[in-house]
């Protein structure tokens, strides 16, 4: 085994996740650069262990120990590294946390980040989940990033488009789940800024001030964020404990013509994302308790952990949600966080 790393074992995760679930790692190593990636893949003993990439441990719940090498990306650095007539690139390292880089560009007098602020986690990974909120998502402002391959021992570059991004979904989540890191990834920010106030929350948020600044839209986001979402420094929880459900048309008319108050976003393909929070309110879970977890009281999507929960509880809670919407509305909810 190389003595180089500043390898840790049997490691608790219980301050690595937002859950705050308690999980033990095996092996545990902050990785601060490629070199250290280059050196485990090398290694004859670490080569074989099974392998767990960790970020911010924001969209996480450990449902178990690891029997793994868990290497959680601490990389940092922030930098402008080009631009186009149209846009500045700038190109963060994976450790980072994501808001971190949101308020550095906002301070640099970059646009584009900005409904996005707050989201908790680390830029590493961001385009996993392809994060989104209050009317934009990563993928809008994402230009490439490079990645570790640990078959090929290759870095990897990725345009926007090789990343397969989707609502909470991208190629990380399924060709190349387990198989890469994610070094660093590199936005490309709009030169002409335009507000983007999709989210009518926000909009109404903003109606007082003219011509809101890209700053103005972060406060209005963070304000709403702080409002709704929980924070896991306080609570711990991993946001959305769903995603929300997308059914074919004819399945929307069809509740919609029970439940009038339904809640639902037509998408592009003629589809209709229905709001889960809404349908788990229905089923009479908002602020629910029970023993050490719950659902949250001002967003009936978010699964908190009041204390010690086990995950096995949260999962049993959340199946006991799921069974609910289903027997009520026929739709099944898909989990959003990772499993493992
Ligand atoms: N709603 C309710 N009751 C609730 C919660 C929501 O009726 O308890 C209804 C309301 O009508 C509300 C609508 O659902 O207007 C949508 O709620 P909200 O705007 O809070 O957003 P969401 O669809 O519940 C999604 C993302 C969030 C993101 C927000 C804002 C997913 C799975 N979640 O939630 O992302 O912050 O939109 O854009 O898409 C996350 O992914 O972890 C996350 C927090």
């Amino acid at each position: 085994m190389n003595h180089s790393l500043p390898l840790q074992f049997d490691v608790s995760l219980r301050a690595r996740n937002t859950f705050g679930v308690e999980a033990r790692a095996n092996a545990y190593l902050p990785v601060s650069s490629l070199e250290m990636l280059r050196t485990v893949r090398d290694d004859a003993g670490l080569a074989t262990m099974p392998r767990f990439v960790l970020g911010g441990g924001s969209n996480l719940l450990l449902t178990r120990d690891l029997d793994a090498l868990v290497l959680h990306m601490v990389n940092r650095g922030i930098a402008v590294v080009g631009e186009d007539p149209d846009h500045v690139f700038v190109c963060a390292q994976a450790g980072e946390s994501w808001h971190a880089l949101v308020q550095w560009t906002l301070a640099q007098g970059l646009g584009g980040l900005e409904n996005l602020s707050l989201i908790p986690g680390s830029v590493g990974a961001a385009p996993i989940q392809n994060i989104g909120a209050y009317g934009g998502e990563l993928a809008d402002c994402f230009h490439a990033l490079q990645a570790f391959d640990f078959d090929s021992g290759q870095v990897l570059t990725l345009t926007r488009e090789a990343c397969a991004f989707a609502y909470r979904d991208s190629i990380f989540k399924q060709a190349l789940r387990d198989r890469v890191a994610i070094i660093n990834i590199t936005v490309a920010l709009p030169k002409r800024w335009q507000a983007n106030l999709r989210y009518v929350e926000l909009a109404d948020a903003l109606a007082p001030i003219s011509n809101p600044s890209a700053i103005d839209i972060s406060e209005a986001v963070m304000a709403i964020r702080r409002r709704k979402l929980p924070d896991p420094a306080v609570m711990g929880n991993a946001g959305s404990f769903f995603k929300n459900p997308v059914v074919p048309v004819t399945q929307y008319q069809a509740l919609q013509a029970r439940f009038a108050k339904l809640v639902a976003y037509p998408q592009p393909d003629g589809s209709f994302k229905l709001a889960a929070g809404w349908l788990i309110e229905y089923c009479g879970f908002k602020g629910l308790r029970l023993g050490a977890v719950g659902v949250h009281a001002q967003q009936a999507l978010v699964l908190v952990n009041y204390g010690h929960a086990q995950a096995e509880e949260l999962l049993a809670f959340a199946s006991t949600i799921s069974q609910a919407v289903q027997t009520t509305f026929g739709v099944r909810l898909e989990i959003e966080p990772v499993i493992v």
